[in-house]
């Protein structure tokens, strides 16, 4: 049984890692000439809306699924009337899109910041006066990791932000002061049965993820955000893992964004909890039953960015389990993550706190 997956990077390789011992076989398509997953399995090498690759993709695969938002909706439809495509491309869809996505939100009553579409200096000035300052502008699409955003603070900051990000269509929204960044990671299988994981901690440095700890927050926020996973969930009759990250503002989630996918937030599942979110992905879209979500300890991950610290030292802290993704080193780039399970939340927090003291001292932890 094949699964065949748009996108071959880092979740598309631990992808690949959950399904071994379940039997399964992958195929990937991917532009990259190595990309992290090509070591694992066969590796269709071209472009993501290559239609006679996707073709051969849908061909030799059960179900065919992504790794990554920023793949070809259009070239996907093409391929469904000869195979399935978890998760739904509607879900898809509305996460490439920043401005259908807070549509959706506010569709399914789930809160979100105040925005404005920008197509044009004009609206950008209008938004500004409506919305107020400070204020993030960021592209309606191809975004990750904090790229293409520019936080506005005072009315002086507009030009700037125009001539950087300007070429294209952006939304602008208010800058949430929040105490704390949280995210929800739930399974929904092709029959119906739904299994969420235990609220993660998020925390950002310069826009991409460094820390995230899980089990996290209140069980107040826990009840919030699985009620809010849930609308989306049965909106699209959703088949596969998705992901909603929140800001936290007195007490209330406000939704940022959502991801139809494995999500680096939920790397900690691994050894953290049960079952993976990359066995629970693959559960899901092969209608198999979903795994337990539980977690078996209090986890904390920690993102390797940039610049890989020697293997050597880093194993030799007990306890900590080292995932490389065998990629090349760049500044601001996902190399790898480690991830520990302590048994107490103070545990937790202490590791987590030395080992990102020495990793990126500049990280404030909450
Ligand atoms: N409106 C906002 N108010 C305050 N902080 C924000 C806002 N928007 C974004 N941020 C900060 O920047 C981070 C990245 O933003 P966002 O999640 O929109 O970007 P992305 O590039 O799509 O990231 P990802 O890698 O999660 O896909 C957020 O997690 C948060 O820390
Ligand atoms: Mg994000």
């Amino acid at each position: 049984m094949t699964v065949g997956i748009v996108g071959a990077g880092q979740l598309g390789r631990m992808l690949a890692l959950a399904g071994y011992p379940l039997g399964v076989d992958f195929l990937f398509l991917d532009p990259a000439e190595r990309p992290p997953a090509a070591a694992l399995a066969p590796h269709l090498h071209g472009s993501f809306a290559d239609a006679r690759l996707l073709r051969t993709l849908a061909r030799r695969s059960e179900v065919i699924t992504f790794d990554w938002e920023n793949v070809s909706v259009a070239a996907l439809r093409a391929l469904q009337k000869d195979v399935r495509i978890c998760p739904p491309l509607a879900a898809l869809a509305a996460s490439r899109d920043r401005v259908s996505e807070k549509r959706l939100f506010e569709r399914l009553r789930i809160p979100t910041t105040r925005w404005r579409a920008v197509g044009s200096r004009r609206q950008l000035e209008r938004a500004v006066h409506d919305i107020g300052l400070p204020g993030v502008l960021k592209t309606r699409t191809l975004g990750y990791d904090g790229k293409g955003q520019a936080v506005l603070r005072t009315s002086a900051d507009i030009e700037r932000a125009w001539r950087e990000l300007g070429t294209v269509g952006l939304l602008y929204e208010e800058y949430i002061a929040f105490t704390h960044e949280v995210s929800i990671i739930g399974a929904r299988s092709a029959s119906g049965a739904v299994a969420i994981y235990p609220l993660g901690g998020n925390v950002h440095t310069q826009g991409i993820l460094r820390l995230t700890r899980a089990p996290y927050g209140p069980s107040s926020w826990q009840r919030l955000a699985e009620r809010y996973l849930l609308r989306v969930l049965q909106h699209f009759r959703y088949t596969g893992i998705l992901a909603i990250e929140f800001f936290v503002q007195r007490g209330r989630l406000v939704a940022n964004e959502m991801a139809p996918r494995v999500h680096n937030s939920g790397h900690w599942t691994i050894e953290g909890a049960v079952t993976s979110q990359f066995e629970n992905h693959l559960r899901a879209i092969l209608d198999l039953p979903l795994g337990s979500t539980r977690a078996t300890g209090y986890a904390a991950m920690i993102n390797l960015i940039g610049r890989m610290p020697p293997r050597k030292a880093l194993l030799a802290i007990p306890g900590l389990h080292l995932h490389d993704y065998a990629k090349a080193p760049r500044p601001g780039r996902k190399l790898g993550h480690c991830t520990l399970v302590a048994r107490t939340r103070g545990e937790r927090d202490r590791w987590a706190r030395g080992l990102l003291a020495t990793l990126a001292p500049n990280t404030r932890i909450p």
